[in-house]
């Protein structure tokens, strides 16, 4: 697949997108965001990848929707083009995505980014949606996912009056899983994503579902969508090996079945 406004690499079993609009902060527009999910849904049909990492440069993971391409349209262009629709194609997504972030991750850009599955953050990573200084709110996620990661006041004083996040106030919030050093955060992130790589596949994918499952739904449902996910695991092979593994004192070896 050739990519104009993306980079892709696999770094054994981890799949790699890197924005690369660096000309424009890695702003979001139409053909970065179409290309961006057709890269995810690629990794995710493909076998050899257990973990996917979605990255910018240093500077700027993103800085939000592409306002240039956007600044004079009616609300039925917007409309019609699905202007926000088109994210939620990250919910399709069922391997795990990190988003290793570095520097900027404005607007759509930290939407983004708070979509994904988990966090590795540079030091250098500021988180903001300043959508209001230009006269709109998030459209992406922003203020659902926001209140429900931050809480209401947070959430409120980001939406409203622009408070950006530093990368250890995103730590300390539980935005960001862990903070790294600047030099070498891309490789922080494909290290922990490797871990995640090696684990057992379809448990990894029920996992990640049985937990979204939390920011759906009330406790007793989702408590049933746990046990839904749980009991399957036990016609897998993975379950067999990995609790004889254990009994055995050895590491399992996993089929992805
Ligand atoms: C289009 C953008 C852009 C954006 C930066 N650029 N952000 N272009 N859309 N979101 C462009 C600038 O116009 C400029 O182009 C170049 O990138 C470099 O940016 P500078 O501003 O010169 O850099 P700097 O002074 O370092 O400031 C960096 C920045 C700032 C703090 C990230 O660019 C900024 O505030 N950007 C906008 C952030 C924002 O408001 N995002 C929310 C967008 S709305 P030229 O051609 O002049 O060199 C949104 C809604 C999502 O995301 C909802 C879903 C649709």
């Amino acid at each position: 697949m050739t990519y104009t406004t993306i980079l892709t690499e696999i770094r054994r079993r981890v799949g790699i997108v890197t924005l690369n609009r660096p000309q424009a902060m890695n702003a979001f527009n139409s053909t970065m965001l179409t290309e961006l999910f057709d890269a995810l849904e690629a990794f995710d049909a493909d076998e050899n990848i257990g973990a996917m990492i979605v990255t910018g440069n240093e500077k700027a993971f993103a800085a939000g929707a592409d306002i240039k391409e956007m600044a004079y349209a009616s609300p039925f262009e917007m409309i019609g083009q699905g202007r926000v629709e088109k994210w939620d194609r990250i919910r399709g997504i069922k391997k795990v995505v990190i988003a290793a972030v570095s520097g900027w991750a404005l607007g759509g850009g930290c939407e983004f980014a708070i979509s994904c599955d988990m966090i590795i953050a540079s030091e250098s990573a500021k988180f903001g949606q300043p959508e209001i200084t230009i006269g709109v709110i998030p459209g992406a996620g922003g203020t659902q996912r926001l209140a429900r990661l931050l809480g209401k006041n947070l959430a409120m004083e980001m939406v409203i009056n622009n408070r950006t996040l530093t990368a250890a106030e995103a730590l300390q919030f539980g935005l960001a899983n862990r903070v790294v050093p600047v030099d070498g955060y891309l490789d922080a992130a494909v290290a922990f994503a490797e871990e995640i790589a090696a684990r057992a596949p379809l448990a990894v994918r029920m996992a990640k579902d049985a937990v979204n499952a939390a920011f759906e739904t009330t406790l007793t449902e989702g408590l049933k969508a746990e046990k839904r996910n749980f009991y399957p695991l036990f016609s897998t092979e993975d379950q067999k090996e990995g609790m004889k593994a254990f009994i055995e004192k050895r590491k399992p070896n996993w089929k992805g079945r």
